[in-house]
């Protein structure tokens, strides 16, 4: 048994005895791969994560930059309650059609909003029509342009606002090549994370039916 197997047998019994991973979920895991397109959402825990974190800071808006099959942005609506929204960006519209079904079955279909197209496009908008301030932002797309979701999120959030960024380590490859535009966006939003006194920040190594990966979260002070 290798130990990547191990990660998985362990994230599948906590998802089961401490997660409430419940058949909705699961189903849109399913219902993601039936549709050809890649298994890659957040793992179980991570999802019961990204909710609590929307409980803590009380969120009511929330951003989130791709959506794949609506899997992570369930939690989050799950967790933003029928007062909140969650805004999703994604480019590829199989993966928007995909997603809109599995939130129509979640039952949250009211509470979220897909913008299809691309996420630097969609941002742009969003910073230019002087949206609301979202409560947090999750950062799952392209990890080549992370450096220019940083930049928007913090354009998009007011003090209090959480920014999560998925997928900083993935399998250690953040210390590889740097000439990998992935390795070059994860490092340079690292170091901004580091370096901005607006932000509060940690990143933190995860194990799981994912492999090693790891996510960053960062408070926005005031
Ligand atoms: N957050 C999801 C997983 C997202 S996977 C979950 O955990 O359930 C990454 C998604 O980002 C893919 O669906 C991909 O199509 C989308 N994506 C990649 N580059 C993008 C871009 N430039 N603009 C918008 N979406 C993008
Ligand atoms: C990949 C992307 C992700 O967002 C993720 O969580 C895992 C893998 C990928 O592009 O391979
Ligand atoms: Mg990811």
């Amino acid at each position: 048994m290798t130990e990547d197997t191990r990660w998985g047998d362990v994230e599948g019994y906590l998802a089961k005895t401490v997660v409430d991973e419940d058949e909705v979920l699961v189903g849109i895991r399913t219902r993601t791969v039936q549709a050809g397109l890649r298994p890659i959402e957040v793992s179980a825990t991570d999802g019961a994560l990204l909710a609590l974190w929307c409980r803590l800071v009380g969120a009511r808006r929330v951003l989130e930059i791709g959506t794949l099959g609506g899997y992570s942005a369930t939690w989050l609506a799950r967790a933003v309650g029928v007062q909140g929204s969650v805004t999703t960006l994604e480019m590829d519209p199989r993966a928007a059609e995909v997603a809109q079904e599995n939130w129509r079955l979640a039952g949250v279909g009211d509470r979220v909003e897909l913008i299809l197209g691309a996420a630097a496009d969609t941002l742009n908008s969003l910073v230019s029509s002087g949206t609301d301030p979202y409560d947090l932002v999750f950062i799952d797309a392209d990890k080549k342009s992370n450096p220019a979701y940083l930049e928007a999120a913090l354009a998009l959030t007011h003090p209090g606002s959480l920014i999560v960024i998925d997928n900083v380590v993935r399998g250690g490859r953040v210390l590889g090549d740097s000439d990998d535009p992935d390795v070059v966006g994860t490092r340079r939003v690292l170091e901004m994370l580091g370096s901005d006194p607006r932000l509060q920040a940690t990143a933190v190594q995860t194990v799981s039916s994912k492999g090693w990966d790891g996510f960053a979260v960062a408070y926005v002070l005031g």
